[in-house]
């Protein structure tokens, strides 16, 4: 049976660590970071994400504040509104809450952010110097998996990682933060041939596709680290990317769902948020 990742405790354990450096900064500067995060009209599964980040924010010592904006605005009404909140001195970190209403084309409201205020690192720019292999941010969802990769303690160096799914958020920059560590990184997505062949010869494997229980255990090669970053809501519960019952018989390591990956995503949203306060200070 493979050991099972408590990514609970683990993003409890960093973000203790945040708190404090928060405090820290908070003495200095006279006021606390702060996070605003912009939501267009009342996406469910995006007010209760919002939540969690707000509550967050609110544990470790960092103001947010939450701007709602009916699902009817423009485009160009959007922009005007991140066109301030970029100017404003007292906003520190700046992110949009994704999916938009279908009207609204997200990546030129996600280029018009500061880069220096995106804590996603949704930013063309930010995901230019991450790629360069010099981040000013790292986005969130892949830098917690980086955090629990890093608290196994396995040498990474010359191991096979397969990557499914290929998107800006997690799949590409995830590729990216493997290639530095020295892994030999190979990026699967919905046309590649015989997936279950790919997934077999790695050592790591990051499901990221949204496609419930699609990894299984006899895909799977003895011991391998598996991580599961699927968020998929089924028979009224959270399921994963990775077939739990089955790959837990094979994996070595592996990340549960839900309490696995998704406590480090907000855990780095707060670094985040502090390393842009300490950026425009
Ligand atoms: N929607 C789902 N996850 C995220 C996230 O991490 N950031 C933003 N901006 N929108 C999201």
């Amino acid at each position: 049976m493979a050991f099972v990742v408590d990514g609970k405790g683990l993003a409890g354990t960093l973000k203790k660590q945040v708190k404090i450096e928060v405090a820290e900064f908070t003495a200095a500067c006279g006021r606390p970071p702060q996070l605003t995060v912009v939501l267009v009209g009342d996406d469910a599964a995006s007010q209760s994400y919002i939540r969690a980040k707000e509550r967050a924010c609110q544990r470790a010592g960092i103001a947010s504040a939450l701007i709602r904006l009916p699902p009817t605005i423009t485009s160009q009404e959007l922009l005007a509104m991140v066109d301030s909140l970029n100017r404003d001195e007292s906003v520190d970190g700046l992110l949009v809450q994704l999916p938009l209403p279908e009207h609204l084309d997200a990546e030129p409201i996600v280029a018009a952010i500061s880069p220096l205020k995106d804590v996603d690192c949704f930013h063309p720019e930010n995901l230019g110097l991450l790629l360069r292999g010099c981040p000013r941010f790292v986005p969130c969802t892949p830098h917690g998996i980086m955090q629990i990769l890093d608290s196994l303690g396995t040498d990474l160096t010359g191991l096979d990682a397969v990557v499914v799914g290929r998107s800006l958020i997690v799949g590409r920059p995830m590729a990216m933060l493997l290639i530095e560590r020295n892994m030999t990184v190979t990026v699967c997505h919905s046309l590649t041939v015989d997936l279950p062949a790919k997934v077999r010869a790695a050592d790591l494997v990051v499901a990221a596709v949204g496609v419930p229980g699609l990894v299984k255990g006899d895909w799977l090669k003895p011991g391998a680290i598996v991580i599961d970053v699927g968020t998929n809501y089924k028979g009224g519960g959270l399921v994963g990317d990775v077939d739990f019952p089955s790959a837990v018989k094979v994996a070595g390591t592996i990340t549960p769902v839900p309490g696995g990956v998704g406590p480090l995503t907000v855990t780095q949203l707060l670094r985040n948020v502090l390393t842009a306060a300490r950026l425009l200070r």
